[in-house]
Formats: structure tokens, C-alpha cells, sequence
């Protein structure tokens, strides 16, 4: 009976953390985000200096980062997916 409990506990928290995850949806963790930062700073600073995100506006990151991922930096779409998660959250915007 005890033993039952306990797998109807670890089941109800493991639904309750995954309901959390999504309702946060597109909000990466912050060793995600850690990650993220740093490809930023070690594949982003390769050809012109890593910028401070924040000297760029929305605009102008929404028109180059996806280009600068992909075309540039050559990323593959994993790395590619932290280094804009950390851009944003830098930004203040999308998650
Ligand atoms: C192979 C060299 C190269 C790499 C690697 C590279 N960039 Fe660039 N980046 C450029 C060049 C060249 C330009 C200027 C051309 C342009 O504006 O399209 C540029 C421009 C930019 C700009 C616009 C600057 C401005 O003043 O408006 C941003 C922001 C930027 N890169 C971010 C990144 C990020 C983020 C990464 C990593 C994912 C990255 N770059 C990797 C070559 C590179």
C-alpha cells in the first residue's frame, strides 16, 4: 500500500512539473540560457565582436540572428535554438 502511494506521488509530480514546463512554453531553463550564452559569446564573436545583445534593437536582431545562425556561425539547429533563447531573454522579449 505504501509502495502504491508512493508511484501515485512520483506520477502526480512528474504530470505537475511537465503542466508547469508547458504552461511556461518557450521559456528555456537557465542552464539553457547559460549555454546560450556562452556559444553566443564563443561562435558570435568570431567575425565582428560578440556585441552586447542590448546594442542591438528587436528589429535589427529580429532581421540577423536566424541569418547569422544559420549562414554564418554555421550552427546546428540545437545550439542554434539556446544561442536565441539567450538573445531574447537578453532583450526582454519572446519567453
Ligand atoms: C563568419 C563570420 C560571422 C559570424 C561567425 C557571425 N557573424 Fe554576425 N555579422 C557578420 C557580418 C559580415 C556582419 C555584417 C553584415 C550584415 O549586416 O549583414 C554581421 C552582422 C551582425 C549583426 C548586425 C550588427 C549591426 O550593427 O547591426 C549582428 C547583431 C550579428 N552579426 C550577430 C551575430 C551572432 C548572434 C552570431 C552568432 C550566432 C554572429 N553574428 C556570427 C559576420 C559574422
Amino acid at each position: 500500500m505504501k509502495k502504491n502511494l508512493f508511484i501515485v506521488f512520483t506520477l502526480l509530480t512528474a504530470l505537475y512539473a511537465c503542466g508547469v514546463k508547458s504552461a511556461q512554453k518557450g521559456a528555456a531553463s537557465s542552464a539553457d540560457l547559460a549555454t546560450g550564452k556562452s556559444l553566443y559569446m564563443d561562435k558570435c564573436g568570431k567575425c565582428h565582436p560578440a556585441f552586447d545583445v542590448k546594442s542591438k534593437s528587436v528589429e535589427r536582431w529580429n532581421q540577423v540572428l536566424v541569418p547569422m545562425i544559420k549562414d554564418k556561425a554555421k550552427m546546428n539547429e540545437a545550439d542554434g535554438k539556446l544561442v536565441e533563447a539567450y538573445v531574447w531573454k537578453e532583450l526582454g522579449v519572446k519567453g
